[in-house]
């Protein structure tokens, strides 16, 4: 396989690559410099021609959402959103580990473009390595005048906090991070108004993902062109895939997008388990459309390819099921997920993941009748759009895609009494 470009892991493997001195080494901080000598308004275009679309899930163009900062006398936030709590994703956690110095970095030129002088990295409890990593490098930057008072000489001051949250998936949802943030209980607010008008502390706000930032020091400091050197037309650059599941090598893998997802699986990830056949992919976190063995043949990984195989690219996490898995107990699994995860604020998202996960249950363990994949199946149409966040729409895409796509493993459980492979799992369920 030719050489794979490497952008934001470009430090990792590095001997001390968290350490200001293995980063300076490498032209780090000289983006910050340069994007400190432009007018604001030029760093957020230079982003915006580069492409870099939001790597959260939502792949929202990071340099048009800075353009909705207003440009009045209020202070403004800026919040690094390094909640990483969609089941399958682990690549911000790696960023945060092998290289902190590049999301500050990445973190100051995006301050610049909004003009903003206070900056959050909201982090998920459990990271508590990454979150020790990312102080220490704080600390660096203060030192050395990167950040604090009139950093890089500039009349600009800039402060930036790590917050450590309690690993709740829900509170990665920008509205119930900035909830939290306040102290309050991590429930999304109803919108509008937006963060950018009334985000933190009611004041202009922008909520973006941890790989989304550390992306950008690039773009100022090798220019546009390089970085659409890499990926396609409409999704330019690289991203980082995480990948797990039934392969022989499950970890994080930066590759341009548009890369063919057989490809990672078979090459990248080093194919699969055991010589296990390939059943189905969850291509962007859980909250994406499953793909079935078949679908995912011509599939490449970039936001337009999935959207025409009938999924998402989300955030990169890459789920292998192979063959032998029962998409069933899987489907339990993660309703489960989001029953414990559902804020409870809205009665269709509180109700039906709970409903959800019992219909699950009892299918998989044979205690129902074939009209129940027809209700359990309408109980995530009944979630989809009707709520205050997008945690409902995200619970019902497993919902309906598996009892659409795997009707007939559905039907043969109750049919059987139960689960026709238990005695069969190649994977422990618990
Ligand atoms: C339930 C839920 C959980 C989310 N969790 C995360 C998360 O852990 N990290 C993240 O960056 N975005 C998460 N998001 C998306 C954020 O709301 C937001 O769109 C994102 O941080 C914006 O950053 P981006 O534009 O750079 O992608 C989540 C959304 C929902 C609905
Ligand atoms: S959709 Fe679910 S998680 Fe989101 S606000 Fe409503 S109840 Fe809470």
């Amino acid at each position: 396989m030719s050489e794979l470009p490497k952008i934001l892991s470009a430090n990792w493997g590095k001997p001390n690559s968290t350490k200001l001195e293995t980063y300076l080494a490498a032209g780090g901080y000289k983006a910050a410099e340069k994007a400190l000598g432009m007018e604001p308004g030029k760093v957020a275009q230079e982003v915006l021609d580069a492409g870099l679309r939001g790597r959260g899930g939502a792949g929202f163009p990071a340099g048009r959402k800075w353009t909705f900062m207003p440009k009045d006398s209020r202070p403004r936030y800026l919040c690094v959103n390094a909640d990483e709590g969609e089941p399958g994703t682990f690549k911000d956690r790696d960023i945060m580990r092998f290289d902190p110095h590049m999301l500050i970095e990445g973190i100051i030129i995006a301050c610049w473009a909004m003009q903003a002088n206070n900056s959050y990295i909201y982090i998920r409890g459990e990271f508590a390595e990454p979150a020790d990593i990312l102080e220490k490098a704080l600390d660096e930057a203060y030192a050395k005048g990167y950040l604090g008072d009139k950093i890089f000489g500039k009349d600009f001051s800039l402060k930036v906090w790590v917050h450590r949250g309690a690993g709740a998936y829900e509170c990665g949802e920008e509205t119930a991070l900035i909830e939290s943030l306040e102290g309050k209980r991590g429930q999304p607010r109803i919108r509008p108004p937006f963060p950018p008008q009334r985000g933190v502390f009611n004041m202009p706000t922008t909520v973006n993902n941890v790989e989304t930032i550390a992306s950008v020091p690039f773009i100022l400091k090798e220019g546009v062109a390089a970085y659409r050197k890499y990926g396609t037309e409409k999704s330019p650059g690289t991203k980082l895939f995480c990948i797990s599941g039934h392969v022989n090598k499950p970890g994080v893998y930066e590759l341009p997008l548009g890369f063919p997802l057989m490809k990672l699986i078979a090459e990248v990830a080093g194919g699969m388990k055991d010589g296990m056949k390939l059943k189905a992919v969850i291509p962007g976190g859980s909250s994406t459309p499953v793909l079935r063995a078949e679908e995912c043949q011509n599939v490449n990984l970039d936001y337009e390819s999935l959207a025409a195989a009938g999924s998402m690219l989300g955030s990169g996490a890459v789920i292998v099921i192979g063959e032998g898995t029962c998409m069933v107990k899987l489907l339990e699994i993660l309703a489960r997920f989001y029953a414990h995860e559902s804020c409870g604020q809205c009665t269709p998202c509180r109700e039906g993941c709970g409903w959800a996960a019992q219909i699950a249950k009892r299918i998989h363990e044979g205690d129902a009748e074939i009209k129940d994949i027809d209700v359990l199946y309408s109980v995530g149409e009944q979630m989809l759009g009707r709520t205050i966040c997008p945690l409902a729409d995200a619970a019902a895409c497993p919902i309906m895609t598996f009892t659409s796509k795997f009707r007939a493993e559905f039907e043969a459980h109750i049919k059987n009494r139960g689960c026709p492979q238990a005695k069969a799992y190649p994977v422990e369920f618990k």
